[in-house]
């Protein structure tokens, strides 16, 4: 009986003797005891301790005193990472105004580019960039450095309004597509194989060779065209289609100007040239090589009056309306001359396939955009 009253009396001691110990540990913390002074020394201890969590990135920094005080939050929540530099790297890369969260993700993401942000002004879209799945690392250095310059970047037309609500998605499209390359700079050729693929890029930077030409161009029906108009055989089936069923609507719409070879290209932008200037005719005629019409899959659409398409005009309401459902888009629209490198053209569509057509129609993306987000690879 008497042992019995002992043990109950023994309960609370031990429950009080538990208590305390879980109290001495949660105030404990879980830092080597050298840290711990240079946390007290520096009169941080406190907020280690609300803080609870240990960081390993923090603990590295103190014990190779490489700790700067403003960055006491950031280095709580880096993740630490063995690697040589790394602690001179996050410091470099918090001094230029990257934060705990983006250093995660450039450490997770593009751990091989550290330099190229050390070499470049702070970006505060570095970690949307990274969730773009388009973003490639090797161009960082150019996006970052576009992001700063692109308002000094000349071009034909004056972009200041572009360039002032611009998206980050937009600069690295921009990029992506070579904007930050001057116009006929820097050449991509295109492989005769590649011309005869129907999503097919053809524009300031992307070039076909002089000799490629469609074997497969077949000339417009005569109610639809002005004079001899060929188009690659799917697209001018395509074309008919469209004809018919504007006519079927009252509305006549006419081939004016399909395919063009490399030597009638050149022959037309010289001739431009002599018209109307250099700079003029750079924003409506393409140099040969960089021209759509080579390809046999471009239409220069004229109205019932045989005038090509003006904004105006019915024929042009209805194309806007219909044209991707027979796989024709609008190539050069207002407002993205500066993508395109064209003034709105409202007469000029490129044939894409209907399914690729319907897609960057419903984008609201110019050709040039959308190959630069690379959805034309894209599956639905
Ligand atoms: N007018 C278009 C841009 C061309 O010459 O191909
Ligand atoms: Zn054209």
């Amino acid at each position: 009986m008497k042992k019995k009253r002992k043990l109950l009396l023994l309960i609370p001691i031990l429950i009080i003797i538990i208590i305390l110990i879980i109290i001495i540990l949660s105030n404990k913390v879980p830092y080597k005891k050298e840290v711990v002074k240079v946390f007290k020394e520096e009169n941080i201890y406190d907020v280690i301790k609300d803080n609870k969590k240990y960081s390993k990135t923090l603990e590295e920094v103190i014990l190779q005193n490489k700790y700067k005080k403003d960055y006491l939050l950031e280095y709580l929540d880096i993740n630490y990472i063995e690697e040589d530099n790394f602690l001179d790297n996050i410091n470099k890369l918090l001094d230029i105004g990257y934060k705990s969260n983006d250093i995660n993700n450039i450490y997770n993401k593009i751990p091989n580019s550290i330099n190229v942000l050390l070499d470049n002004s702070y970006d505060e879209n570095i970690s949307n960039y990274l969730e773009l799945n388009y973003f490639k690392e090797d161009y960082l250095d150019r996006y970052l450095k576009y992001a700063v310059n692109s308002k000094e970047l000349k071009s034909v037309y004056d972009v200041t309004s572009i360039i002032d609500n611009y998206s980050y998605e937009d600069t690295i499209t921009f990029v992506n597509a070579n904007l930050d390359k001057e116009y006929y700079t820097s050449d991509i050729n295109v492989s005769d194989e590649e011309a005869y693929k129907i999503d097919v890029l053809v524009n300031k930077y992307h070039k076909l060779s002089s000799t490629f030409e469609p074997n497969d161009l077949e000339e417009i029906n005569k109610d639809y065209s002005m004079g001899k108009q060929r188009l690659r055989k799917e697209a001018k089936e395509k074309f008919e289609e469209m004809c018919l069923d504007a006519l079927k609507e009252n509305i006549k719409i006419y081939a004016g100007s399909t395919y063009r070879s490399f030597s009638y290209q050149e022959g037309l932008y010289n001739r431009y040239v002599k018209q109307d200037g250099f700079d003029k005719a750079e924003t409506y005629s393409a140099r040969a090589g960089y021209s759509e019409h080579q390809l046999g899959l471009a239409v220069d659409i004229a109205n019932g009056k045989w005038n090509f398409l003006s904004e105006d005009d019915i024929e042009y309401s209805y194309l806007i309306d219909n044209s991707y459902k027979y796989g024709f888009i609008l190539r050069y629209p207002r407002g993205k001359e500066y993508v395109t490198g064209y003034m709105f053209e409202d007469w000029h569509f490129r044939y894409l396939g209907v399914d690729l057509a319907t897609k960057v129609h419903n984008s609201n993306l110019t050709y040039d955009e959308y190959v630069a987000r690379g959805m034309q690879k894209d599956g639905d």
